[in-house]
This record gives structure tokens, sequence and C-alpha cells, in this order.
């Protein structure tokens, strides 16, 4: 069996960085989002410059079956990870009486549902590595309530109480739980976010993607 790390939200920003800096330090990589052409393209990319195996696994993360087909699909194919990262993620400006209902589901179901279930799935495998991790993706945002980001907030004030837990409970184990809270950075979030505007005025407050992993 061969070891490997998972990034899901592997095709843009910060994902996408995560992808980089693994590689370099020769870490063979499944990458997981929507956009297979963009995985395609940034796996072939990354295993010449770096000489590492790199899988590519589409899927919708909102789905609840999902995170079972990236199990099944990796065991079938004897890949155990060492590394997990849960990156994948999307918030949404607007009043909650106003944003669509489909909008916040989604949300909740791929910035929580999702993390949790890949974290249950793999966990074993990390475990067994002995030298594993798992890095979750909250934000600043998980600090404090957002108004007009209500869901978002919310979803990001559960992954990093969900992985402080985390962390304590293998605190006896070899595996680091981790948690990221970035704030503002130039990524595709904002254009999917319903935030161009709100951008615009708040520009300076933004740093690179590199600049955060
Ligand atoms: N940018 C910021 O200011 C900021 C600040 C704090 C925290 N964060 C967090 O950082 C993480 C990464 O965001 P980013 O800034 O890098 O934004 P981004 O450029 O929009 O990247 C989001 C990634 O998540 C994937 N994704 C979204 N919905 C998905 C779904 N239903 N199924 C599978 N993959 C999905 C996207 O891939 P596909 O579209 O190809 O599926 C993309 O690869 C998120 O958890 C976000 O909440 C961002």
């Amino acid at each position: 069996m061969k070891n490997y790390t998972l990034i899901t939200g592997a095709s843009s920003g910060l994902g996408y960085e995560f992808c980089k800096l693994f590689a370099k330090d020769g870490n063979n990589l499944v990458l997981v989002a929507r956009r297979k052409e963009l995985l395609d393209k940034y796996a072939s990319e990354l295993s010449a410059k770096y000489g590492i195996s790199v899988r590519v696994i589409a899927k919708d993360l909102s789905l609840e079956k999902s995170p079972d087909e990236i199990f099944n699909t990796l065991r079938t194919e004897n890949i155990k990870l060492s590394a997990l990262i849960n990156n994948a993620g999307f918030g949404y400006k607007g009043s909650f009486e106003e944003i669509r209902l489909d909008i916040d589901m989604d949300m909740i179901k791929v910035n929580m549902l999702c993390l949790v279930k890949m974290t249950k799935l793999f966990l074993n495998d990390i475990i067994e590595s002995n030298d594993g991790g798992i890095l979750n993706v909250a934000s600043t945002a998980a600090f404090q309530p957002g108004p007009f980001m209500a869901v978002y907030f919310a979803t990001k004030a559960f992954v990093l109480s969900f992985s402080e837990s985390l962390a304590e409970e293998l605190s006896k184990t070899d595996v680091i739980v981790s948690t990221l809270c970035p704030g503002p950075t130039k990524t595709e979030f904002q254009g999917r976010a319903n935030m161009n505007e709100a951008v615009e005025k708040t520009h300076f407050l933004f740093v690179n993607g590199y600049n955060i992993t």
C-alpha cells in the first residue's frame, strides 16, 4: 500500500496551493473537487514536476454518498491516506431570509457534513500511518457570528469546535489535527459568495492564497 494525502477543493484557491506545497515535499496526492478538467491538468503538472503519483476523483461533495464513493474507490485501488485536508467549502452573502434554502443546505453539507464523514472514514488509515495528520479549513468567521453570512459563519464555528475536540481526543496518538483559520484571501471564494461588490470596497484587506498556506 502507498500512502497519500487527500485534498478536497483542490481545483482552485487554497486547495490548489496545498497541492503544490504537498507535492513539493514529495507526497503522493488524491485531488477531489467537481471540475475534473482542472484536477486532471494539475495532476499532470504536479506528477511531471515532482515525480509523485496523483489520483483525481471528481465528486460533488454536497452529495451524501460522495465520501463513501471516494473511500471505496481508494480501497479498491489499495490507496491509503496518511493525511487528509478538508478544505472544500463555500459561503454566500445575503440576508438569511433571502438566501435560497438549497444554497444554505448545500453549504452545510459541503462545509460540515462532508468534512465529518471524510474524517470518520479515513481516520483509521491516518492513525495506522503513524505520522499522519488532518487539516480542517475553518476561517476567522469561526470566532464570531456573521449577520448576512449567518449560515457560513456558523459552519466555520462548527469546523473549529469539532477540530479542537478531535485534536484533544487524538492527542495520545501520533495524529496531529490542525485547523486553519484564514482571513480574507484572494481566491474564487468571493465571486461564488455574491461578495464582489463588498470586495471592491475592502480589497486592501485581502492576501494571496499562497501567503495563507
Ligand atoms: N477565500 C477566503 O477569503 C477564505 C477565508 C477563510 C476561509 N476560507 C475557506 O477556505 C476554503 C477554500 O476556499 P477558497 O478560498 O480556496 O475558495 P475557492 O477558490 O472557491 O475554492 C473552493 C474549492 O472547494 C471546491 N468545492 C466547492 N463546492 C464543492 C462541492 N459541492 N463539491 C466538491 N468541491 C467543492 C471547489 O471546487 P469545484 O468548484 O471544482 O467543485 C474549489 O476547489 C473554504 O473552506 C473556505 O470557506 C476562505
